[in-house]
């Protein structure tokens, strides 16, 4: 079962938990919690989701979070899944995006915490020295095994989509404490252990060129994509030592250029081109007609067929030039 039809959450109560967490700001949102029954199969049914909102000046913004699940699903990438909602007593339109974990056993630790404890002085409200030298180094003893390959398909991910926000509260990690089985128990009377993985990657709305406002985007012609794709840069730093933010399409060559004499980034480069060579760009244009068309969205909240152009032409032309990097050519 797709979304064809907006959610209309007006009946849905408000998380009591989380009822002040989030106060009207450039992006209002707010937590609430599904019925039992809404009649739709995808939606998880006594669930905590987050209901966000589009910000004053990008009326079309919040589809920039639908729209980059779908592209994560297009690329087999874990985002939290984001439907199109609307409330029809608050006449409010936005993304209602599913909650990554259920409070009790499981946890989220964002890796802001890290660098905090890593980093001496560290810039906790802008995260200046959040950087990739150090995250490798914090997730290869904190979560170990495929650590690698996943931080940097977290940043193919915002190559794709344009994400310039992944700050260091962006992305983070879920904690499942786990029983122990009782051999193991015997063993080292350890009754549960804490095991480590990456969250799946949330906040994806500050991507798809949600800025740009139609009578812009409408005058492009292909040297403007370009060069609005090549400035592009992730909130990421380099290194402690190097604080300048890595470009989008420059970690992709970065990759390129670690993989000459690294065979881990080698097996990482290969996964990451695989990704983007196999990328559905019909499967694209049928998640952009979906949202088109979406029945029941109220006025003002519609998302207009010139955007799904302009994301589709952007997105299509991220994905070859991140290619190019991937094989050193750019
Ligand atoms: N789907 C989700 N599941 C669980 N927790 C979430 C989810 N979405 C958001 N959160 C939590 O809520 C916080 C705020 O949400 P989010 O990052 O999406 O918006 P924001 O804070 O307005 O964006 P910004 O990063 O620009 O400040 C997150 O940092 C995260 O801790
Ligand atoms: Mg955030």
């Amino acid at each position: 079962m797709i979304q064809t039809e907006a959610i209309d959450i007006a009946g849905w109560l408000a998380d009591e938990k989380f009822a002040n967490a989030y106060p009207e700001g450039a992006r209002p949102k707010r937590v609430v919690v599904s019925p039992a029954d809404t009649g739709l199969e995808f939606i998880r049914p006594d669930w905590r989701y987050m209901f966000k909102l589009s910000s004053d000046r990008a009326a079309e913004q919040f589809w920039a979070e639908i729209i980059a699940y779908e592209i994560g699903e297009l690329l087999g990438v874990s985002v939290p899944p984001a439907y199109a909602a609307f409330d029809s007593e608050r006449e409010q339109c936005g993304a209602l995006i599913e909650w990554f974990y259920k409070e009790g056993s499981t946890g989220f630790f964002s890796a802001g915490n890290f660098f905090n404890n890593l980093i001496q002085d560290f810039d906790r409200d802008k995260g200046r020295q959040h950087n990739l030298e150090t995250a490798v180094r914090f997730n290869s003893t904190a979560v170990g095994g495929d650590h690698l390959y996943c931080i940097w398909e977290m940043l193919l991910f915002d190559t794709v989509i344009g994400n310039t926000d992944r700050h260091q509260d962006n992305w983070g990690h879920l904690l499942a404490v786990i029983k122990n089985p009782e051999r193991v128990f015997k063993e080292t009377r350890n009754r549960f252990r804490v095991e480590w993985g990456f969250a799946p990657w949330f906040d994806n709305g500050t991507s798809l060129g949600y800025q740009i406002p139609p009578n812009k985007f409408t005058q492009w012609r292909s040297d403007a994509y370009d060069r609005y794709i090549i400035r592009g840069q992730h909130h990421m730093r380099y290194s402690e030592r190097n604080l300048t933010q890595i470009g989008h399409i420059a970690s992709m060559r970065l990759a390129f250029n670690l993989a000459k004499n690294d065979a881990e980034m080698a097996v990482v480069v290969f996964r990451l081109r695989k990704k983007l060579e196999e990328f559905d760009l019909a499967g694209l244009t049928k998640v952009l007609d979906r949202c088109t068309s979406m029945n029941g969205m109220p006025d003002g909240g519609k998302f207009s067929a010139k955007r799904a152009e302009f994301v589709y032409r952007l997105t299509r032309r991220r994905i070859e030039i991140a290619l190019d990097a991937l094989y050193g050519k750019h």
